[in-house]
């Protein structure tokens, strides 16, 4: 029986997404989230919904893949998987979970409707992302690129590269390639952040946590280069590595 009345319902939502979307999101989160930026944000008690897309897209460009995020987020806030400012959680508290409140059909509706009522990346951020100028890293001189060395001389006779090193040395680029590849817009995002609130005369102890922020983020990056140097370097022989380092300076 139940059954019977559930099915056409689901299919009704999905029928009518649109604004079966915005309906349920006023019913089930628009009391926490504001669809609109208020004037006075100190009533605030969680961000509002531009501010919340904005850093999910950032983190999850794919439609699928952002409605899969908040599906799984609203039933199931974690810290870890959060990807808002961590002043945001540290100012609202970690988003109370609505398992109960509203089903996985729902978010699917509500989340597939937050995705596309709200813009895509703000520009500056997308010219951020190709323009090479940002470099995602901490450390931007001294450690070496070896992967990208690599590759260079990928065929040279005096490196010699096996194929089993050559399909080890293309797994390592590869994950590292990814996770730089995720942590790259986003900084590309806060240093653009930092200027505009610069421009708009925002109080220097919010500019210096962003710079906080940053510092964070580009270290991470920096963190994956070295997990990458070291790993690069653990597959070739000491030759290897000394005819590639060789070459470098010259
Ligand atoms: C009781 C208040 C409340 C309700 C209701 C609520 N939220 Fe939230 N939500 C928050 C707060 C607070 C945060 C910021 C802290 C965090 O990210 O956990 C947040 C953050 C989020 C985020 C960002 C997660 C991240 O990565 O940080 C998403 C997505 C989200 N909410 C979606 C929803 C959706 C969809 C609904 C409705 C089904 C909803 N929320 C209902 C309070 C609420």
């Amino acid at each position: 029986m139940k059954k019977m009345i559930l099915l056409p319902l689901v299919a009704a939502l999905s029928l009518s997404a649109a604004s079966e979307g915005e309906k349920l999101f006023d019913a089930k989160c628009g009391i926490c989230h504001l669809k609109t930026r208020p004037s006075d944000k100190s009533s605030l008690v969680a961000p509002p919904l531009m501010g919340v897309m904005r850093h999910v897209k950032m983190n999850y460009q794919d439609r699928d893949e952002a409605v899969a995020f908040i599906g799984a987020y609203v039933l199931e806030p974690k810290r870890e998987k959060a990807v808002c400012m961590p002043h945001s959680i540290k100012r609202f508290g970690l988003m109370p979970s609505q398992k109960g409140v509203v089903s996985k059909e729902e978010l699917a509706v509500i989340a597939s409707w937050m995705y596309d009522t709200t813009g895509g990346m703000k520009k500056g951020m997308k010219k951020g992302m190709k323009k090479k100028g940002v470099s995602p890293f901490l450390i931007t001189k001294g450690l070496p690129h070896l992967t990208g060395m690599l590759k260079k001389r990928w065929d040279d006779k005096t490196l010699a590269l096996t194929d089993t090193q050559k399909k080890e040395l293309l797994r390592i680029r590869k994950s590292t390639l990814k996770a730089v590849k995720k942590l790259k817009p986003q900084v590309a995002a806060l240093e653009k952040e930092i200027k505009t609130m610069l421009q708009e005369g925002v109080k220097e102890s919010k500019i210096n946590r962003k710079i906080d922020e940053l510092a964070k983020l580009k270290a991470r990056a920096s963190k994956v280069h070295v997990e990458c140097l070291i790993k690069t370097r653990a597959v070739l022989t000491k030759e290897q590595l000394r005819a590639l380092m060789q070459k470098r300076r010259f």
